[in-house]
């Protein structure tokens, strides 16, 4: 998401006479996009900060943060950098840089019930040109106790449908092959045009019907709203990817109720149940947090015990970062002692590899659809991509391109890829 935040950014910009550098020492200003979902992502931009502030003790260069953390911090980072603007900002950031001046630092924080950026084309950024992602909401209106999203990204309000079928015309024309279809709930996504409603299974096939070719992906959904209608839409279309990044948090329904999940165990379950009934083959990821408050040995072996059941593809795994001002740090203690915590991390880390093996030895001897990315990282004479569940392929290169697909049999795996041979 701050990816295509940044290329919101760089869009405006060069609308106003600014353009990209790779090389820091040539820039006039250097923007940081951030991160406050965990402590240790913040920590990373105070050290970027100060390599900033070397930057400006050779010449005259101004340092803006923008993005969760301007939000979360406000003034306590305008004594630090230029200018601090929020996520809902961007299209001041001109005039904070006109205005900017040593002794007068710029701030625009405010956050808007309606911005979606829907009229700005975000200037791709991506190397290869063939995979974008299309913001289609913005905010969240969840109230997930450890969350800090929803008071820096404020609330939640859907792009106007036209304007993301519009994002993935140009972008087919302009030769690319897949769109990743961005919201933090896809699921609630629900624009209010003129002539109706679209809900987020509406849009899926509004942007699916674009062109059979253009492969679509969607992130993130939310178990408590996934809808039937969203799987079956996925199932009827061959360019909607079969992957959903279904983050589970905890398999304890006590620490989902105290997290505010609004789901328990049984319902992620069912949920997972009825998508592979309908894709037996959709790739499912998830979210894991270990050692939220209060969390019991009994729990954090239920969150084990879930990821045996479900076996996903891959995960994301944190430790329970607590984050001031969300709920959780007013009302439950960050009571789980670290190195605790660290092992539980470490426990669900290395059982996710074991499932992850477990998940891609199953695809031996089946046949992917892949979308050639580039020549794979070991291997020169190999080409890697991803199948349509989202699991990366590697495979003997005939000198095609990236975005052309292939046809591989999948050989032997490990746990991170599937190594295959080739078909056509
Ligand atoms: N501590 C640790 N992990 C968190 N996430 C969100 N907030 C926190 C927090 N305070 C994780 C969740 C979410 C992912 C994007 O980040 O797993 O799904
Ligand atoms: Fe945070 Fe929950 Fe919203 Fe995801 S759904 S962004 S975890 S509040």
């Amino acid at each position: 998401m701050n990816v295509n935040d940044s290329e919101v950014i760089l869009s405006v910009l060069q609308d106003n006479g600014y353009a990209l550098t790779e090389d820091i020492e040539e820039a006039d200003v250097i923007l940081a996009n951030t991160c406050s979902i965990r402590d240790n992502a913040e920590q990373r931009i105070w050290g970027r900060i100060d390599q900033f502030k070397i930057q400006k003790k050779k010449r005259n260069v101004v340092i803006g943060i923008v993005g969760c953390m301007a939000e979360r911090l406000k003034d306590e980072l305008l004594k630090a950098v230029d200018i601090v603007a929020g996520p809902d900002s961007y299209r001041t950031l001109p005039q904070l840089l006109e205005a900017v001046r040593p002794d007068a630092p710029q701030i625009n924080v405010l956050l808007s019930h309606e911005e979606t950026y829907a009229d700005i084309s975000p200037v791709r950024m991506d190397k290869n040109g063939i995979s974008a992602f299309i913001s289609i909401m913005r905010g969240c209106n969840n109230v997930c106790s450890y969350c800090i999203v929803p008071y820096t990204r404020g609330r939640e309000r859907s792009r106007d449908a036209h304007t993301i079928v519009r994002e993935a015309q140009e972008l087919w024309a302009n030769g690319y092959k897949e769109v990743t279809l961005l919201g933090q709930n896809v699921d609630s996504y629900n624009w209010e045009g003129q002539d109706g409603n679209v809900n987020f299974a509406q849009l899926l096939e509004m942007v699916a019907a674009v062109n059979p070719g253009l492969r679509v992906r969607f992130s993130t959904s939310h178990p408590k709203d996934i809808s039937d209608e969203v799987i079956h839409t996925m199932a009827k279309h061959d360019n909607i990817c079969k992957h959903i990044h279904l983050p589970v948090q905890s398999g304890s329904s006590i620490m989902l109720d105290k997290m505010r999940r609004k789901y328990d165990r049984e319902w992620y379950l069912e949920r997972v149940e009825k998508i592979r009934s309908v894709m037996p083959d959709c790739g499912i990821t998830t979210d894991v947090i270990a050692g939220f408050s209060g969390e019991t040995e009994q729990d954090h072996q239920a969150t084990l015990t879930l990821m045996e059941q479900v076996v996903f593809d891959s995960a994301f795994m944190f430790a329970y970062s607590e984050r001031p001002g969300t709920l959780a740090s007013k009302k439950y203690p960050d009571d789980i002692p670290y190195d605790v915590k660290t092992a539980r991390l470490n426990e669900i880390i290395a059982l996710q590899g074991r499932m992850s093996l477990k998940s891609n030895e199953k695809e031996i001897g089946k046949v992917m659809t892949v979308m050639v990315e580039g020549p794979s990282k070991k291997n020169k004479e190999e080409l890697c991509g991803r199948a349509s569940s989202n699991k990366m392929c590697v495979f003997p290169s005939r000198g095609e391109q990236p975005g052309d697909i292939c046809q591989v049999i999948v050989d032997s795996v490990t746990s991170a890829t599937l190594i295959c041979r080739r078909l056509d």
